[in-house]
């Protein structure tokens, strides 16, 4: 485990290195405990007229067991190696030499994932962002790239299987039942992408032939026994490749294109080129197994890795603060890809609602940093939302602001001029501005400057000249270490909707530059007025969400209530929904808190009805709109002095509320919807199983709703009802006979199948109310869980922690004492993922006094921990500031 040193990397201190590595020779001779790896290296001074640097290359928790230059042993004064650093002092005076280095690693002992580890007896490798040091010394940074032969020995029996990344070059016997394979990739690339596989795995095989005609093979390895399950992941593979031909004109460039899918990984999936290693979660999944949600994630995973190969392997990163360049970019593209595979609208709403959920509170709390952070501690920890999920906004806007032909344009020349380099986000803006003549100087803020822009907007209506106004003001709030902001370019899209419903034509719009829909904020203040306006209309802003910011709208519930039924923009009339239902939860917190009954308006119940009514209204849509904010949504909303009791009870009576008012007609759509016919995992049937499982929580919530969720838990033909079933049973049913039948049913028909065990652990995790301190300590201790796995640390702790409102945050501090007890447990193994674990805790400044108090103590006991990783004393270090 790398212990905190303090140290602080900052993206002013960026040079490029002394020494570059044109040529990496690897070879590794296996075995559990004792990996033998022969790095040779073609080492290169970038300036030949430079001489005198010492060459210093990265190391981590190495054993150095032979050191050679240009074939010759090199002198023990000549060099210093450490386990994290080999220095060798005054390398050879010629432009080029060779470094051969052998080292001696433990995978079976790896723990931590980082590195070559074993999972479930497989080899495998994970080297982003800086575990390949922990296999060779070597300069491990991105913008060293590096053509790489690789070649791997290993025992037959245990490991038939040899992977690397390019294209197989030989294989052949060894004798003593070992044999080899080499490979070799003839594409430049830094050492966070290499990989490397071995074991015993069945494969799914395909091929793809692209766009010049050339065929690739295409190789999903899973567990013996599992290829069954590898069939949608197969599919959504060959989809993205058709995709990224026809939308970006990218055509994959190897004969291989394999992928494996390990039970044991840190995050969801690595983009190593050629080889993309993937958390089986991922990869896995059929209709008994998965559920909608699974299978959605698996195409948008397979395709964001494989996208990486354009974005992010062909063009990778100078430095790791340009993180986004590869991710906020290839989540873009993968959004993009979902979008057109399924329903547009259906999928820009559940990525507003990811935003909002895991971006907003890292952006509004101690842990915000700017989508291209200027310092770190440990990089591991800039895998954020904001690093993604922004970093994908703020590409989406450039798009709104070019519109899509220049867009495509300033893409085609980024990758025209940055291909096979290590580029930065300058050269990424300056494609854009040169393809589309744009300046996109002041938009470049939303790269430097953290925290969510707030817009405020008030209107007027001047009937007798047709005027209409408005004034809209923008403030950046201040973040750590940014208390002074700078203006942005927020580019806001619109409608004035008229009573008809329409958008209504205005002659003109002065104030702002306004284009195509798009208002384009600049200043602090605008007034904008529309000329031609007879009628007062009501307002939809943020139209598609066109920036990830905040408004503070001033508008009637009447108007809202309008749009939520008539907006032409499908977010938008969501929006205006979620907006009714969100402001009626938090006056009915507050009145909760105040011993009072809430009351809720009839207009959302009879909205409700309206939107279930409308067939003109997709499901998935439908259900979207039904479903009311999570308690951790309102819990943002309201922003301080948070009571997570009083919102829960809110929450369940509106639930309540409008289920009441509806019954008969959720009755008669729910058995309407139900299933009829084989299981399709597509988009719409996928939204008719989200609708009527909407309607089953809404339904459970009154009487006979355990008998109700019992029938449907039983009839389930699929994970997806399921799965919902059970969790109406576990969390609104809590203790019933209904609930304990369905719970002990479930465990024991998937007892043996971890990633179904892990829904089953997080249901339960999520299970709301005091019980749950206990009852997730308990499961802790179940036969199917195991600390040294991060899938079932996630199910189980990740979900309490970050999902559990009521229970984690349960008044007397019971939760946070769980909480640091675990992560100070998990941190032994893995501080990785006991570090992303403890930012469960980061909005614990919007809690009511005492929990805040409580929830202090707890970050503190574990910041005052001695010896801790880099990984979670940065984590909890800043949380604390
Ligand atoms: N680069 C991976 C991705 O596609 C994420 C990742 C980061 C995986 C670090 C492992 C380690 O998003
Ligand atoms: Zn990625």
């Amino acid at each position: 485990m790398r212990t905190d040193t303090g140290q602080v990397f900052r993206l002013e201190d960026y040079r490029p290195s002394d020494y570059l590595i044109p040529r990496t020779e690897l070879r590794f001779v296996l075995s559990p405990d004792s990996t033998i790896v022969t790095a040779t290296l073609t080492i290169r001074r970038r300036d030949p007229s430079e001489r005198g640097a010492p060459l210093t290359l990265d190391g981590d928790g190495l054993v150095l067991r032979r050191l050679e230059l240009d074939g010759m042993p090199l002198a023990q004064d000549a060099y210093a190696a450490t386990p994290d650093q080999l220095v060798i002092h005054a390398p050879p005076a010629q432009a080029e030499f060779t470094l051969a280095i052998e080292t001696e690693v433990a995978p079976s002992q790896n723990t931590a994932l980082m590195g070559l580890y074993r999972s479930n007896g497989v080899y495998c490798t994970q080297c982003e962002a800086e575990g390949f040091r922990r296999i060779t010394y070597f300069l491990d940074r991105p913008d060293i790239l590096s053509v790489y032969t690789v070649r791997i020995e290993a025992l037959r029996q245990e490991a038939p299987l040899l992977l690397s990344n390019g294209n197989p070059t030989e294989n052949g016997d060894l004798g003593g039942g070992r044999h080899f394979a080499v490979w070799h990739d003839p594409f430049p690339k830094p050492s966070y992408l290499f990989a490397l596989v071995a074991g015993d795995l069945g494969v799914v095989a395909d091929h793809f032939t692209t766009m010049s005609g050339r065929k690739v093979s295409l190789g999903i390895y899973v567990e013996h026994g599992k290829q069954h399950l590898a069939g949608y992941a197969m599919d959504a593979l060959k989809r993205s490749m058709t995709w990224d031909e026809r939308v970006f004109g990218r055509e994959y460039d190897l004969d291989v294109f394999n992928i494996v899918a390990v039970s044991d990984f840190n995050m969801g999936a690595m983009e190593n080129k050629g080889l993309n290693i993937f958390n089986d979660k991922y990869v896995l999944a059929d209709e008994n197994t998965a559920t909608d949600a699974d299978f959605a994630n698996i195409e948008a995973i397979i395709a964001h890795e494989y996208f990486h190969n354009w974005t992010g392997n062909r063009i990778t990163c100078r430095d790791w603060f340009q993180l986004c360049l590869k991710e906020g970019l290839t989540v873009f593209r993968d959004h993009e890809f979902s979008a057109d595979q399924r329903s547009r609208p259906v999928k820009r709403i559940a990525e507003v609602r990811t935003l909002r959920a895991h971006q907003f509170p890292e952006d509004q709390g101690p842990l915000a940093h700017p989508v291209r952070p200027r310092r770190y501690r440990e990089i591991n920890n800039f895998y954020t939302a904001t690093v993604y999920e922004k970093g994908s906004e703020v590409v989406r806007m450039i798009r709104t602001i070019l519109g899509a032909e220049d867009f495509r344009k300033g893409m085609d020349l980024y990758f025209e001029r940055h291909d096979g380099e290590a580029a930065t986000i300058e050269d990424f803006l300056k494609a854009f501005e040169d393809a589309a003549g744009k300046d996109l100087g002041q938009f470049a803020l939303w790269y430097h400057q953290a925290g969510t822009p707030n817009v405020t907007v008030t209107s007027s209506h001047d009937a007798a000249a047709a005027q209409f106004t408005l004034q809209i003001e923008q403030s950046v709030p201040p973040t750590p270490s940014e208390s002074r902001k700078r203006l942005m370019h927020i580019p806001l899209a619109f409608g004035l909707v008229g009573s008809d419903g329409r958008d209504l034509a205005y002659a003109a719009a002065d104030g702002a530059a306004v284009e195509d829909g798009v208002i384009h904020l600049r200043k602090r203040r605008h007034t904008v007025t529309f000329s031609g306006i007879d009628e007062r209309p009501a307002i939809s802003l943020n139209r598609g969400f066109s920036a990830p910011i905040t408004l503070s709208v001033e508008q009637r519930l009447e108007d809202q209530l309008f749009l939520a039924r008539h907006d032409g923009d499908p977010f938008s009339r969501w929006q205006a929904f979620n907006t009714v239902m969100t402001d009626a939860l938090i006056a009915a917190s507050r009145h909760i808190r105040d011993d009072r009954a809430p009351p809720f308006s009839p207009a959302i119940a009879e909205l409700a009805t309206a939107v279930l009514g409308d067939d003109g209204l997709e499901w998935a849509f439908r259900a979207l709109a039904l479903t009311p904010p999570g308690e951790a949504d309102i819990a943002r909303e309201i922003g301080s002095n948070i009571d997570p009791d009083a919102i829960f009870a809110a929450r369940e009576a509106l639930l309540r509320g409008i289920a009441q008012v509806n019954a008969d007609l959720f009755a008669a759509a729910y058995e309407r919807l139900a299933d009829s016919g084989p299981f399709s995992p597509d988009a719409a049937s996928a939204g008719r199983r989200s609708l009527r499982n909407v309607l089953l929580d809404y339904r459970s919530t009154l009487a006979g709703g355990a008998d109700l969720a019992a029938r449907h838990f039983h009839a389930a033909s699929n994970m997806t009802d399921r799965a919902a079933a059970l969790t109406v049973l576990a969390h609104r049913h809590q203790g019933t006979p209904q609930a304990l039948e369905a719970l002990t049913r479930f465990e024991k028909t998937f007892s043996s199948d971890a990633l179904v065990m892990d829904k089953w652990f997080a249901i339960q995790a999520a299970a709301p109310g005091p019980a749950a301190v206990e009852a997730v300590r308990g499961l802790s201790a179940h036969p199917a869980f195991s600390f040294g796995n991060p899938n079932r640390l996630r199910s189980l702790f990740g979900t309490f922690f970050s999902g559990n409102q009521t229970g984690f945050h349960r008044a007397d501090g019971a939760g946070y004492a769980l909480f640091a007890e675990t992560i100070l447990e998990i941190e032994k193994r893995n501080p990785q993922v006991a570090a992303r674990l403890a930012t469960g805790l980061r909005s614990w400044r919007s809690l009511e006094p005492k929990r805040q108090e409580l929830a202090r103590q707890a970050l503190v006991l574990i910041a005052s921990t001695p010896g801790l990783s880099a990984d979670l004393s940065d984590i909890v270090e800043r949380t604390l500031a």
